[in-house]
């Protein structure tokens, strides 16, 4: 059977003439969409059809799998996680997708593994549109802005603590290999390793052991004036091919406990990441079978966050966070704060391919909420792990996700991001196709906690003004030098830098911001600063393709890289 498979393989590569390209060297100015294989959309839909036939007779599921890993692998443009992922973790959801989307439309199938094969006007595709409502006629100002106190000076602004991809890793061991064959490290105690592991953690394939988490909560309770902590998702460490929902409870009690012990006092705003999901990245809505419900997850994190909700106990506040794993809650007068699940945008979230409109509901609820505040004059933060722009964030909901930015641009005043580890910023435009239109928004991608990889742990500190409708006034990032600390010399977590002070910003508006991304691609000086500061003072694991990235990320606000690479 094997063979057969392969000779059907042969025989539709040539008939079709797919042409394969190994990946050129990058040059200055590539376009990152255009590199690597130039697949035809065809020729893989001819072979999910011949696939589908051979899953219809019955054959055992791992010669389909394996066929299913030979296709992806051929037309997938980049080493994408998927292809390993669909014969290990995502087995299960894989065949539920598959099963259901092999009768309907093959050609679905291909527009998973190549973008441009999906066809972007099918509204279960990646052409759905969310419904906005009108901007109101007349600016309706039904709250009176409160003013600022005359004795209160700047110093009585508010500091909000971002911590993010956390990663804690409970099984850290000292000493122990850092450098082993795994794709995660400093997990199996060795006493002769070839690159020992750091007592405190490793700058390298390693997740940040818990003690190190913790020694990081008590520097920051005794260093600094905390009025909310704002956590931005993936607090589980990157053993993906371990996940167990046992496991992942474990952990975000004993995170929680951990955090909560740190602040007692201080209200703590939690989101999901794709690495809370089991298996990773799976955020099954409600449209598919009820086995695959994160049901257990959302119930967990319900309880994480129930504490500082406004509506705690309203029922109805509570069933709605079982559904979409989100919520919307007032954080002070004024103010509002939306934590969006962003699995619903998780490329290898298998089920979101049987309908990616509107998953769950989630974007029209988001849309709901904003036009709430907008109707009662408050400001809105939002707090969401995947940034749009992200290659693992599909573009149906990127694109809905730009349009609701400009749509609420007056009251969504800070979008809080992670899942990067990097330090990035992304400007978001009045004309999402024309960078030289207005930049009305910007999100922030903030540093992880883990080392994972070849980053120093960071944390970062908010500024913001309560009496200028909470805008961020600068924010600070702080991390430790771990190649500097050892089992005698704890870790030192300093200052890195200021936004204002390294950017020379006045204010940290997103016309500011955009001023600072033309600053970026006319310095080759200031460009080596950034990605020095990505990885928190390491020398940069960072090769062009790293680099060109980076740059891109600062306008990527929805996937077209054409519009929004700088051509350096
Ligand atoms: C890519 O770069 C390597 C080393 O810099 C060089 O040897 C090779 O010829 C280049 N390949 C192409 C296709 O330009
Ligand atoms: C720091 O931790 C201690 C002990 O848990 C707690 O009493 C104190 O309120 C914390 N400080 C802040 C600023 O949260
Ligand atoms: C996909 O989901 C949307 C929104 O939930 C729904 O309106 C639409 O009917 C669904 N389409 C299909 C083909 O099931
Ligand atoms: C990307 O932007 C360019 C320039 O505006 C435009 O020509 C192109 O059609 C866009 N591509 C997509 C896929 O939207």
């Amino acid at each position: 059977m094997k063979k057969l498979v392969y000779i059907i393989l042969a025989l539709t590569l040539l008939s079709e003439g797919t042409v394969l390209r190994t990946k050129d060297n990058l040059s200055k100015n590539v376009k990152y969409d255009k590199y690597g294989f130039q697949p035809l959309c065809a020729t893989c839909t001819g072979l999910i059809t011949v696939a589908s036939f051979i899953l219809k007779y019955d054959v055992s599921e791992p010669v389909v799998l394996e066929f299913a890993t030979i296709i992806c692998k051929l037309f997938a443009k980049q080493p994408w996680a998927v292809c390993d992922g669909i014969s290990s973790q995502f087995r299960d959801e894989f065949f539920y997708v598959f099963r259901r989307l092999a009768n309907e439309s093959p050609s679905q199938i291909c527009g998973i593994i190549l973008p441009d094969c999906a066809d972007p006007t099918d509204p279960s595709e990646s052409g759905w549109k969310v419904a906005l409502p009108p901007k109101p006629k007349r600016k309706t100002v039904l709250k009176k802005k409160e003013k600022r106190p005359k004795d209160v000076s700047s110093s009585q602004n508010m500091n909000v603590l971002q911590l993010t991809d956390l990663h804690i890793d409970f099984e850290y061991k000292y000493p122990s290999e850092a450098n082993c064959d795994d794709p995660v490290c400093c997990r199996k105690s060795i006493a002769d390793p070839k690159k020992a592991a750091g007592y405190w953690g490793s700058v390298g394939k390693c997740d940040i052991p818990y003690w190190t988490v913790e020694n990081m909560l008590s520097h920051i309770n005794k260093t600094h004036m905390i009025d909310m902590v704002i956590m931005t998702g993936d607090y589980i460490n990157h053993v993906d091919w371990e996940y167990s929902i046992e496991e992942h409870l474990s952990v975000l009690r004993k995170l929680h406990r951990l955090v909560q012990e740190s602040f007692p006092t201080t209200p703590i705003y939690w989101a999901l990441g794709n690495h809370e999901g089991v298996p990773v990245n799976s955020f099954a809505p409600h449209n598919v079978d009820e086995r695959f419900w994160p049901t257990w997850l959302y119930k967990e994190f319900q309880t994480m966050s129930q504490p500082w909700l406004s509506d705690g106990s309203d029922e109805s506040l509570l069933s709605f966070i079982y559904r979409r794993g989100s919520y919307a809650t007032k954080v002070m007068d004024g103010l509002k704060l939306i934590s969006l699940n962003t699995g619903f945008c998780e490329v290898t979230n298998f089920f979101l391919y049987l309908n990616q409109s509107d998953p769950d509901s989630s974007m029209s609820w988001f849309v709901k909420e904003l036009y709430e505040s907008e109707l009662k004059g408050e400001k809105v933060y939002v707090l969401a792990h995947i940034p749009p722009g992200d290659s693992e964030c599909l573009e149906g909901w990127a694109f809905n996700y730009y349009r609701v930015i400009q749509r609420f641009e007056s009251t969504i005043v800070a979008q809080f991001f992670g899942h990067d580890h990097l330090d990035y910023f992304t400007v978001f435009y009045e004309d999402m196709h024309n960078v030289k239109s207005k930049p009305i928004g910007v999100g922030y991608a903030a540093p992880s906690v883990t080392t994972f990889e070849y980053q120093n742990p960071a944390y970062r500190i908010y500024e913001i003004d309560p009496y200028d409708n909470f805008k961020i006034i600068d924010f600070t990032t702080y991390y430790a030098d771990l190649e500097a600390a050892s089992e005698t010399r704890k870790p030192v977590w300093e200052k890195l830098y200021s936004a204002r002070e390294a950017y020379g910003m006045t204010d940290l508006s997103p016309i500011s911001w955009n001023a600072v991304t033309q600053k970026l691609f006319k310095s080759d000086k200031k460009r080596e600063q950034f990605y020095k500061y990505a990885f928190r003072n390491m020398s940069p694991q960072c090769d062009t393709t790293c680099q060109m990235q980076l740059m891109c990320n600062l306008r990527m606000g929805h996937h077209n890289s054409t519009l929004y690479c700088p051509t350096l």
